[in-house]
């Protein structure tokens, strides 16, 4: 029996959470791997994300969503938890503020009790670049040299660090956006993070794709942005919003490789999941998921004119798993805030 029945969980704000390490793409890198190779042991339970929208798919766009993401994740993790992410595409534009905005909750699976509540907006944007970093390790050319960004949006700040971190032999890189102001703000953004870098930007996906080892597309579009013929031999692909790959380009893919494709199929919106849904894609096409690469089940790439897409849907795991490495260094270094959720429970 538990004698002290007082319930208080901590509460870590945005710099709390950065003081935690939530920047470190390396570490995040780390969680993520070690999230897909537990994932893949069947050591995770991810329901099916909720989405609240205010209309049909295509609304998303514009009216936005929230998502409800729960997760548990097993091994030396061993929490539970959810992020509840809101997304609205016109934030930055008419507000100055980010499309997203997260709050995560961490539970412990034995009592269920919350144990920690804190930011998981920066944790998301970390966790999402990391998931295709951890992607790009295993699939991308070892030599790749030239990388296109299509969005210049928050996200593709995470991505091309997770790629710095994965592909550090990258010297090029090119930024698409249709917003000229977004281009000029990444390109300054990023210049002072990565001096030794080329950084281009342009208003033309085409001129970006082409010629470029590693293309990541990370945007609000309702139509798909990467076509076919622009993608070079040895190409890694990473679909990171919706349906930005033509179908053509998919079906270019000498593997096609997804986080998790029930999931993926699930939500609904992205490449994959538009052609699964009209029948032009299953389960079969699929190569691997991210798991069993990891896990060295399935080959990774296996030559240099391989043609790999890859398209992460994401989850609540591995914003669990993320945020519980925060919530260990928060108690380390006594960083937070306590909130009391009851002194003795109301009903037992
Ligand atoms: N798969 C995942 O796990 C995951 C996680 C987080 C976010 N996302 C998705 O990533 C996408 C980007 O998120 P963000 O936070 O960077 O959004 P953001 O609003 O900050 O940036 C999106 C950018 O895309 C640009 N854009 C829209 N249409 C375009 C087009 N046709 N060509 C070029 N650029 C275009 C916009 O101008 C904007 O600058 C969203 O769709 C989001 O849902 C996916």
């Amino acid at each position: 029996m538990i004698k002290d029945k007082q319930v208080k969980f901590l509460y870590l704000n945005q710099k709390e959470v950065i003081q935690c390490g939530a920047l470190d793409m390396f570490m995040v890198m780390g969680q993520i791997e070690n999230f897909f190779s537990l994932h893949d042991n069947g050591e995770t339970i991810i329901p099916d994300k909720v989405t609240l929208r205010w209309g049909d798919a295509s609304s998303e766009a514009v009216t936005g969503r929230i998502n409800a993401m729960p997760g548990f994740v097993g091994g030396e993790i061993n929490t539970a938890g959810i992020k509840w992410i809101g997304s609205k595409p016109l934030n930055p534009t008419k507000y100055g503020l980010p499309r997203a905005s997260a709050l995560t909750i961490l539970n412990d699976p034995e009592t269920g009790l919350p144990i920690a509540i804190m930011d998981g907006t920066i944790i998301s944007a970390m966790r999402t670049g990391a998931v295709t970093g951890v992607a790009t390790k295993y699939l991308a050319r070892k030599n790749s040299e030239k990388a296109a960004f299509i969005g210049a949006g928050t996200q593709n700040h995470t991505q091309l660090q997770a790629i710095m971190t994965a592909v550090p032999s990258l010297k090029e890189i090119v930024i698409c956006d249709l917003s000229e102001d977004r281009l000029k703000n990444f390109v300054n953004l990023e210049k002072t993070r990565w001096p030794e870098l080329s950084i281009k930007y342009t208003t033309s996906a085409e001129e970006a794709v082409r010629d470029s080892d590693i293309v990541v597309t990370a945007t609000t579009t309702l139509n798909p942005i990467v076509k076919a013929n622009w993608i070079k031999n040895g190409a890694f692909l990473a679909n990171v919003g919706n349906y930005e790959f033509e179908f053509d380009a998919i079906r270019k893919a000498n593997k096609i490789i997804v986080d998790d494709w029930d999931a993926l199929v699930h939500r609904g919106i992205q490449t994959p999941a538009i052609m699964a849904k009209e029948g032009l894609l299953s389960r079969e096409d699929i190569y691997a998921e991210l798991g069993a690469i990891v896990n060295r089940k399935k080959e990774a790439r296996q030559s240099d004119e391989e043609i790999i897409y890859f398209c992460a849907v994401g989850n609540g795991g591995e914003d669990v798993a993320v945020a519980k490495k925060i919530y260990d260094k928060a108690l380390e270094k006594g960083l937070g805030t306590y909130l009391i959720l009851w002194d003795e429970p109301f009903w037992i």
